[in-house]
C-alpha cells in the first residue's frame, strides 16, 4: 500500500513546487491516511531516554511542523514523530521560494525561517490526539523578534510538557538570524539553566519529561567541546546532531546549490557522521544522541547508528524515496542483526564512533 502510495503519488508531487508539493503531501496524509504498518519486530524495539520506542526510526522536525499528521505518519511506520519547530507566536517565515529540491545532488535546501501556525494552535491538536499513544516529540524554538529568546523556549516547555513525550530545545536552525549564537558556551549555559529549571519544575504536575537539544553540524570542535561539556553539566537528557549545514560541500552538481539556507539530504550524511561520532566519544555514554541528516537508504541508517546514534531522524530522503524508505531501513536493519547473530539494535550504538572520528574530515 506504501509502495502503491508512493507511486502513484511522486510524479505530482515533483511537478510542483516543493513547498507546495509538502503541503500537498501533508493533505493527502490527512485525507487518506494510510493502513497501519506491520507491527514492529520486536528486535528493532529500543528503550532510550526513559521511553519505549517500537523501532529507532523518527521522522525529523519540519515535516509535521504544526503537528496536522502525528499519527498517520506513526500509522506508517515510524517509531516515533518530532512536531515543530514551533514557535509562540505565529509567524510566517521567509518570503518564497525558501525550498529547494537538488535533483542531481539528491539534497535539500530550505529556508524557511521558523513558519509557524503558533504554539496554541499546535497545542489544540496535540491535546486532542493525547491519549492516541505513540511517541510524538515537540520541537521549540524563538520568535524571530522575540527580545528575551531563552523565554520562548521556557514557555514552549511549560505549555508542550504536558501533551509531549519529549521537548526537543532548536538552537540550530541557520535560518533565524543569531540564532546559533546560543550554541556559545555562556549563552549556552544561561539557556539550558533555564531550561531544566521548568522541566523540573513542570515535572510535578506533567510528570517527568525528555529534554534534548538539537545542535547544528557546523561547530567547530572546540565548541563542539563547551556545547557536549555544558550539556552534561546541565543533565540534559539527549543531543540531536544534527540540523542542515550552512557549508556546502565539494562535488555537489545541482544549479540551486548555490541557493542560501541549510542543505541537508545525501550530501549532508558524511558531515552529519562525523559530528555525530565527535559528539558520540564525548559524551561517553552519559546520555544518548539523535542521528540526523543524510539517510535515504539502510545502509545510511546503519552507518549512523553504528556512528553513535540509538534513535535515527530522517527528512530529506523521503522527498527522494518515499514512506518505502522506512520499511527498506527495517528490513535492512533486520539483515543486519541476522548476519551478525546479534539479538537487539542497541548493540550496534557507537561501534564504529572512533574510526568515523580518525578518518580525514569530510570535505
Ligand atoms: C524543509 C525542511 C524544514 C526543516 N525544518 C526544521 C525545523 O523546523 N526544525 C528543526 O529542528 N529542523 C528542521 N529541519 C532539519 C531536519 O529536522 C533535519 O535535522 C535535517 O534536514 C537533516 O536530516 P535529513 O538530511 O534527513 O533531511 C528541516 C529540514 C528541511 C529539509
Amino acid at each position: 500500500m506504501i509502495e502503491f502510495f508512493d507511486r502513484l503519488a511522486r510524479p505530482l508531487l515533483y511537478a510542483l513546487d516543493p513547498e507546495d508539493a509538502h503541503r500537498l503531501a501533508i493533505r493527502m496524509l490527512q485525507l487518506a491516511p494510510l493502513p497501519s504498518a506491520r507491527p514492529d519486530d520486536r528486535r528493532l524495539a529500543t528503550r532510550v531516554f526513559g521511553l519505549n520506542f517500537p523501532n529507532p526510526i523518527g521522522i525529523a522536525a519540519g515535516f509535521d511542523k504544526h503537528a496536522e499528521i502525528p499519527d498517520a505518519l506513526i500509522r506508517s511506520g515510524f517509531g516515533f514523530v518530532e512536531v515543530g519547530t514551533v514557535t509562540p507566536l505565529p509567524q510566517s517565515g521567509n518570503p518564497r521560494p525558501r525550498l529547494f529540491r537538488l535533483d542531481t545532488d539528491h539534497g535539500v535546501i530550505n529556508r524557511l525561517g521558523f513558519n509557524s501556525e503558533g504554539a496554541d494552535a499546535v497545542l489544540r491538536r496535540l491535546a486532542a490526539r493525547a491519549r492516541a499513544g505513540g511517541i510524538v516529540g515537540i520541537n521549540v524554538g524563538a520568535n524571530k523578534d522575540a527580545v528575551d529568546r531563552v523565554a520562548d523556549y521556557v514557555r514552549g516547555i511549560e505549555k508542550f510538557a504536558p501533551v509531549a513525550s519529549y521537548v526537543t530545545v532548536n538552537i540550530s536552525s541557520p535560518n533565524t538570524p543569531g540564532l546559533r549564537d546560543l550554541q556559545q558556551a555562556t549563552a549556552l549555559d544561561d539557556l539550558l539553566a533555564r531550561v531544566i529549571e521548568v522541566r523540573e519544575r513542570v515535572a510535578r504536575h506533567a510528570g517527568p519529561i525528555p529534554v534534548l537539544l538539537k545542535i547544528a553540524p557546523d561547530l567547530a570542535l572546540s565548541d563542539l567541546d563547551d556545547v557536549v561539556g555544558i550539556a552534561r553539566a546541565r543533565r540534559v537528557d539527549g543531543m540531536i546532531v544534527g540540523n542542515t549545514t550552512v557549508t556546502r560541500p565539494a562535488g555537489l552538481r545541482d544549479r540551486q546549490s548555490s541557493e542560501a539556507g541549510g542543505l541537508s539530504g545525501r550530501p549532508l550524511l558524511p558531515l552529519a557522521d562525523r559530528m555525530l561520532a565527535e559528539t558520540y566519544v564525548r559524551v561517553e555514554g552519559v546520555f544518548p544522541l539523535v542521528g540526523a541528516g543524510g539517510i535515504d537508504s539502510g545502509a545510511s541508517a546503519l552507518g549512523k547508528i553504528r556512528a553513535g546514534a540509538s534513535l535515527i531522524q530522517i527528512y530529506s530522503g523521503l522527498v527522494f524515496r518515499g514512506l518505502g524508505l522506512v520499511g527498506e531501513i527495517k528490513a535492512a536493519l533486520l539483515a543486519g542483526l541476522e548476519r551478525d547473530g546479534s539479538q537487539n539494535i542497541a548493540d550496534y550504538v557507537g561501534t564504529d564512533a572512533a574510526a568515523v572520528t580518525a578518518e580525514a574530515w569530510p570535505s
